[in-house]
């Protein structure tokens, strides 16, 4: 780890931090950013995405969902009437920002996942001020405290489409130190209505981690799970499995939307036999439409993890952000066990292996 030279105090507002949408409450710098901050109590070193404001020039304003690990990090701090130590990093590898913004487990620093990634350590600078792992390939870093000292921030155009959330107390960081390369390059990106660019890593690696976890709760016979793009990754995820008892695609459902990456803004979760692709819209569709029953096949799970910008939810504004539900719904669209067990379920009309192969054959240059 190399130690760089003393950085500016101030941010400069020449830096380019865009105000991405129209309505946005402010100039954010920070938007594919990666915020470092480290457990008081372990060496774990947590970087995440979250949502950073310019307030003036040495005040950034900070938006961390209730969940999230560096909300629990600095409040710990807050918890010993300390500021938490913070650097951030606006421009750096796209790897590092790919696992700053997913949910890598508890514990586990995201640094190490990039170099596990990436074949080699990623490399990182110790910051003199705070003594945290800045990435060394940043653009635009700073260093400071996050202060609790809650000041308005938003709105922002966010992931789900909408500006929900207003504009609401989140917490300040005093910049400290401030380093760039000479005319740096923002790494940033633009959310709103899904599906958008970041669509396109986020729902492949939440649907492994679903799966992993998945596996690791003991469900047997998963055979995919898809997170959908329509669904910001988070709303919709469909999960395949053989069903080998009663009660199995419950317990899968349950599970997939209740872990921690499954868990935060989610919405449905449908089970489907193994017979139905999980990333193919129209198949998941005509198994909710023909397997499931209203009655028998939904499970309402209430009062889970919420959010303030999920649209639908009640806002209040004396109302803390670690105090928002929402529920969940399990949609069981597989073959109803009893049916499956003694062979009663109907046959799918489609064309045999045989017939396909001998058509194919026959019409091979309709194919071509
Ligand atoms: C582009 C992007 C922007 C994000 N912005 C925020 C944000 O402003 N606040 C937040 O709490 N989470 C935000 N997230 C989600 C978190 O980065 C994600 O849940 C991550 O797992 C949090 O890290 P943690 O598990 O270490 O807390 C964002 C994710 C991405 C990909």
């Amino acid at each position: 780890m190399r130690t760089p030279g003393a950085g500016r105090r101030w941010i400069s507002f020449s830096l380019p931090a865009p105000r991405w949408f129209e309505e946005d409450g402010g100039r954010y710098l920070g938007t594919a950013d990666t915020v470092v901050t480290r457990d008081p109590d372990s060496p774990w070193v947590n970087v995440a995405t979250y949502r950073v404001m310019i307030h003036d020039r040495n005040t950034l304003g900070i938006f961390m969902e209730a969940s999230r690990h560096g909300r629990l990090q600095m409040q710990k701090y807050f918890e010993r009437g300390q500021p938490c130590p913070v650097a951030i990093s606006f421009g750096h590898h796209p790897s590092l920002f790919l696992l700053a913004g997913t949910e890598v487990p508890q514990g586990l620093s995201e640094y190490h996942v990039a170099g596990a990634m990436l074949g080699e350590p990623y490399a990182a600078v110790k910051g003199p001020v705070t003594g945290l792992p800045l990435p060394a390939d940043s653009e635009i870093a700073i260093e400071g405290h996050i202060v609790d000292e809650p000041r308005d921030e938003g709105p922002f155009g966010e992931f789900m489409g909408y500006y929900a959330g207003g504009r609401s107390p989140a917490p300040t960081i005093k910049v400290e130190a401030l380093y760039h390369r000479n005319r740096p390059v923002l790494l940033g990106t633009c959310a709103g209505r899904p599906p958008y660019d970041y669509s396109y890593f986020r729902c492949p690696m939440r649907a492994a981690l679903i799966w992993d976890i998945l596996e690791r709760a003991g469900i047997a016979n998963v055979a995919g799970v898809w997170c959908h793009e329509q669904g910001y990754s988070r709303a919709f995820t469909v999960v395949a499995l053989k069903q080998a008892f009663a009660g199995h695609a419950r317990q899968a459902g349950y599970v997939a939307c209740q872990c921690r990456p499954g868990a935060v803004s989610g919405r449905y979760v449908v089970v489907v036999d193994e017979d139905i692709d999980p990333t193919n819209l129209d198949e998941v569709v005509w198994a909710m439409c023909s397997r499931s029953d209203p009655a028998t096949g939904l499970e309402i799970v209430r009062e889970t993890l919420g959010t303030p910008i999920d649209p639908i939810a009640e806002r209040r504004d004396d109302k803390s952000i670690l105090e928002y539900t929402s529920s969940r719904a399990i949609v069981l669209a597989c073959k109803p066990f009893g049916m499956l067990v003694r062979n009663e379920f109907p046959k799918v009309v489609e064309a045999g292996a045989d017939l396909r192969a001998r058509v194919r054959k026959e019409f091979l240059d309709l194919f071509k």
